[in-house]
Parts: C-alpha cells; sequence; structure tokens
C-alpha cells in the first residue's frame, strides 16, 4: 500500500504461475495449490487491517482463490462484509484476476428458510451474499451439505438455474456422501452445468475423503479435489508445542476444543518436527505437503491468522 493507504498489486504475483497453478479437474480453470479460506480471521471482531493484510499477502503472491459461506464471520455474514470492504477498498480493479467461492447449506438465518437445501434458502442466500460481497456475480457457489430431506433434483436445478442467472461461474459440492455425490455428478452434467469441484475436509489426520473413494471418484470424473482445514484448524502446525497460546482458535473458539491437544497428538508432531527438519521443512508445510502428493487433489484450503503463517503455508506449494 501506498503512503495514501491506497494498494497496487504487485507486479511480480504471477511470478511463481509453473508451479503454483494447477488446472481443476477436467476444466478450463486453473487454481492455485494453496487457497486462502475466510472462516476464521475475517468476521466482525477480527481486525480489518490484519484482514487486509492476508489478503493483500495472498493475491500478491499469486493466491487468486478465496473461498467464503454465506455463515462465515462471526457473526453470520460478517466474513462476507468484510470481503465486500475489501472489494470496495483494493479489489476492485482486479476482479478478473479473483476466483471468488461462496456456499449455502449450514443455518444462516432463523425460520424454515435460512437453512439446509431448498431452492427458496439456496437462491435467497446466493443474493445476500453478492450483496455483502459487493459482487454482481461469484466465480463459484457450493451446496454446503447435502439435505436428505430435500428432493436432491431441487436442490441441484437450483444450482443449475443459478448458474443460468449468470449469478455464478460454476458450481462445487462440499460435504456430501459419495452416492448423492455420483446423483448430482449426473445431473449436472445432464443439465450443462458440470460440477467443478468437490471440498472436503482432508488432513494427516482425517482421511475420510480418500477412504469413502470421494477423492478416486472426483479424479476419475475429471473433478476437482479442494481440501479444508488441511491443518487440521492448527492441530498440524507448531502452534501446540508448548501449551495452548491465548490468541488459538483452541483458546478462543469453540470449533477447537483443548482436548484435542493429546499426549498422542504431541508424540505425532515432535516425529513432523524431526521429520520436516531434516529436509527444512516446518511441520505445517510437511502436512500440506502430503495433502497436495495425493493423486487428484487441486488445492489446499488453509486459514491464517498472520502473514506469517499465510508466507509459511505458500512455501509447501513452491
Ligand atoms: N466446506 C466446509 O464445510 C468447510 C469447513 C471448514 C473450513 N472450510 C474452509 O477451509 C478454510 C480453512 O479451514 P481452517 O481455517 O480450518 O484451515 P487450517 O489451515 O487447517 O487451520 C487454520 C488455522 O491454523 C493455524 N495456522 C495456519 N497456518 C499456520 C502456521 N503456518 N503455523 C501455525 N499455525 C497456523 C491458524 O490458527 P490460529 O488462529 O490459532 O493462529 C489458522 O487460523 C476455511 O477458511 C474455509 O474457507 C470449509
Amino acid at each position: 500500500m501506498d503512503l495514501k493507504g491506497i494498494y497496487t498489486a504487485s507486479p511480480s504475483r504471477y511470478a511463481q504461475s509453473e508451479q503454483l497453478y494447477v488446472r481443476c479437474g477436467r476444466s478450463g480453470v486453473l487454481l492455485p495449490k494453496v487457497s486462502l479460506g475466510f472462516w476464521h480471521n475475517f468476521g466482525g471482531g477480527d481486525p480489518y487491517e490484519r484482514s487486509r493484510a492476508i489478503t493483500h499477502y495472498a493475491f500478491d503472491h499469486g493466491i487468486t482463490h478465496f473461498d467464503l459461506a454465506n455463515n462465515y464471520g462471526p457473526p453470520y455474514g460478517s466474513a462476507e462484509e468484510t470481503f465486500g470492504r475489501l472489494m470496495e477498498d483494493d479489489f476492485r480493479p482486479y476482479r478478473d484476476e479473483l476466483f471468488i467461492a461462496t456456499k449455502a447449506g449450514y443455518d444462516m438465518w432463523e425460520g424454515p428458510y435460512g437453512n439446509y437445501g431448498s431452492r427458496k434458502y439456496l437462491m435467497a442466500s446466493l443474493d445476500q451474499s453478492l450483496r455483502r460481497m459487493k459482487l454482481d456475480y461469484v466465480d463459484l457457489f457450493y451446496s454446503h451439505r447435502f439435505d436428505p430431506d430435500t428432493p436432491i433434483e431441487e436442490t441441484l436445478q437450483a444450482m443449475v438455474d443459478i448458474v443460468r442467472a449468470g449469478k455464478a461461474l460454476y458450481l462445487g459440492i462440499s460435504n456430501w456422501p459419495l452416492e448423492p455425490l455420483r446423483q448430482a455428478v449426473q445431473y449436472l452434467r445432464e443439465h450443462d452445468a458440470p460440477l467443478l469441484i468437490y471440498q472436503g475436509r482432508l488432513n494427516l489426520l482425517n482421511h475420510e475423503p480418500i477412504e469413502e473413494g470421494i477423492v478416486r471418484f472426483c479424479r476419475e470424473q475429471g473433478i476437482g479435489f479442494i481440501a479444508y482445514s488441511p491443518l487440521a484448524q492448527g492441530l498440524l502446525t507448531d502452534r501446540y508445542l508448548e501449551g495452548i497460546p491465548a490468541d488459538s482458535r483452541m483458546a478462543k473458539d469453540k470449533f477447537l476444543h483443548p482436548c484435542n491437544r493429546t499426549d498422542q497428538l504431541l508424540a505425532y508432531l515432535h516425529e513432523l518436527q524431526a521429520q520436516g527438519q531434516a529436509h527444512g521443512k516446518t511441520i505445517a508445510q510437511e502436512a500440506l505437503a502430503w495433502i497436495l502428493a495425493q493423486e487428484g487433489v487441486t488445492s489446499v484450503l488453509v486459514g491464517a491468522s498472520s502473514v506469517k503463517q499465510l508466507e509459511t503455508n505458500l512455501q509447501a506449494a513452491l
């Protein structure tokens, strides 16, 4: 940023393109191997200038893909509002260089129409997201979870219509089990809005998407796979080696409970640390490199509470 606080993106932001970008399945889209998530650290209570510095660092180093959802915050909606502010302050000139995702599927507003997978919810939610994010369209819209009580065709047709209406360019699915995912892939293909990407939790402590055959299915179908919580929310880093820092997610947030910091985990972390030290890598870099080495994985979707963390994480891809 210059002295007047005006942001100009780094002219060298694509210097590492060859190492950084990967084709997302069999599509025209290239995504960075490390993408940035807005679940934490971009909410209404987080310092705006810190969120801003993290996004600047990301974009300045070729991280073009930002991942949001309607209810990221807290409070719900506030991460999208932060993004909208960033869009107004800094990123408007770079809109066509960004690949922005949002989602709907979990609880967002009160009453019967603010949750799960109805057409009513998905349509209204995306309109709200676009207003908060100050965007005309998102690049990627996800169904955030499978809703067994809504006919699958209703959810999927709403997604197709979202693309037809020009509100999203591509579609994604997150957290769906394999069987409904198969049906979705077929439906969306038949309706000319093919699935671009699947988003699932994959990390060294949780191999479910591999064990359940989702990663393989996506690979065979030409669909990208992006791994969320690749550092298990910070467990797979040096963050908790010496205790629970007061500014950490474990100390502050209900999503990461101190009971996860077990002796077994600490022993595993020391192993990873020793392994990494042999070739100059941190625990986080080891953890991210393992995911990126899995066949069919397009990108790791990291969170970061500082520029330094993102810098470390990005190195895992280069
Ligand atoms: N589709 C879904 O249902 C779903 C679910 C969850 C997440 N997601 C997406 O995935 C994104 C990432 O999830 P996540 O935040 O759980 O990812 P993560 O990368 O596993 O965890 C991020 C946290 O780990 C710590 N950390 C990150 N890099 C570090 C480093 N180099 N050294 C030490 N600590 C480090 C930080 O915690 P501190 O805050 O303690 O510093 C950071 O906030 C989300 O933002 C969201 O976009 C999607």
